[in-house]
């Protein structure tokens, strides 16, 4: 289905179950269809809800300028037209970087958090060099190589042996994205704030998970975001990368639904 929030369509799949709403963003560089493991463990049960990002799968692009900021704005905008007051926001990777620069502006939203396979810091010099020139490779080569040499980052090497067919559903969501979609995201996060800094100040309950193998935002980062968010707790879900939720759903689902229960019952 979709909804025009701030005057651009969102494609996004609800449940519409009566209870208190969950919303799932998805990471760099994907669509909602990442989360379909726990879409379709959570629907006969709660309200659900995931969306494809501004530009990405089947959602427009942004009106204006695009940025981390921006892109939890739009996440208000889109709770705002769908009538949620408040609702329970998982984010992962990208999808957590959105959420805690929305935490920090719009506290009063949210029920609780999930961050997963994420960190709060801004990317260092050379980090954001990698992603400008990330950016001119696909401007001038399409998006083949990039998304090779991200799905060989993005998956522990057991399921590049084992989960091919997670992984060639991964090759297939990526390259059904537009380059301007993609680059215009890498610059997104190439200029994102920190949001370390806020930490302490989150207040509801925050559950971090993260893949044990994960290369791209590694445990280390998922232990600080722990340290530092007061009521917080932390799984890392053995021998899963960096798309823990793919990877390994039985584990996540399990670890997710114990912490809604706590807070829906
Ligand atoms: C993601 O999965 O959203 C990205 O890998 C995050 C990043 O590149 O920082």
């Amino acid at each position: 289905m979709s909804i025009k929030v701030s005057g651009q369509n969102v494609n996004y799949s609800d449940s519409r179950k009566h209870t208190l709403p969950i919303i799932f963003i998805h990471g760099f560089p994907f669509n909602k269809s990442s989360w379909d493991p726990q879409y379709e463990f959570l629907k006969e049960t709660q309200r659900v809800i995931i969306y494809d990002l501004p530009g990405f799968g089947k959602s427009a692009e942004l009106a204006g300028e695009t940025s981390i900021s921006s892109l939890a704005d739009h996440l208000i905008h889109f709770m705002d037209s769908l009538k949620i007051e408040k609702a329970i926001v998982c984010g992962l990777s990208m999808g957590g970087y959105i959420l805690l620069n929305a935490m920090e502006r719009y506290g009063e939203r949210f029920e609780a958090i999930v961050l997963a396979d994420t960190q709060c810091l801004a990317d260092n010099e050379e980090a954001a060099k990698k992603r400008f020139d990330a950016i001119k490779a696909i401007q001038e080569n399409g998006l083949t190589e990039f998304t090779e040499g991200f799905l060989k980052n993005a998956f522990s090497k057991n399921a590049q042996e084992t989960q091919t067919i997670i992984v060639e559903r991964i090759r297939t969501v990526i390259l059904s994205n537009s380059s301007l979609a993609i680059t215009t995201a890498l610059k997104a996060m190439a200029e994102r704030k920190e949001t370390c800094s806020a930490l302490e100040k989150i207040t509801v309950p925050a559950l971090i998970i993260c893949g044990e193998e994960d290369k791209l935002t590694p445990v280390s980062l998922s232990e600080f975001l722990f340290d530092q968010i007061p009521n917080s707790e932390i799984h890392i879900i053995p021998e899963a990368g960096h798309l823990s939720n793919l990877e390994k759903s039985d584990d996540f689902n399990d670890r997710l639904f114990n912490f809604i229960s706590d807070i829906i019952i």
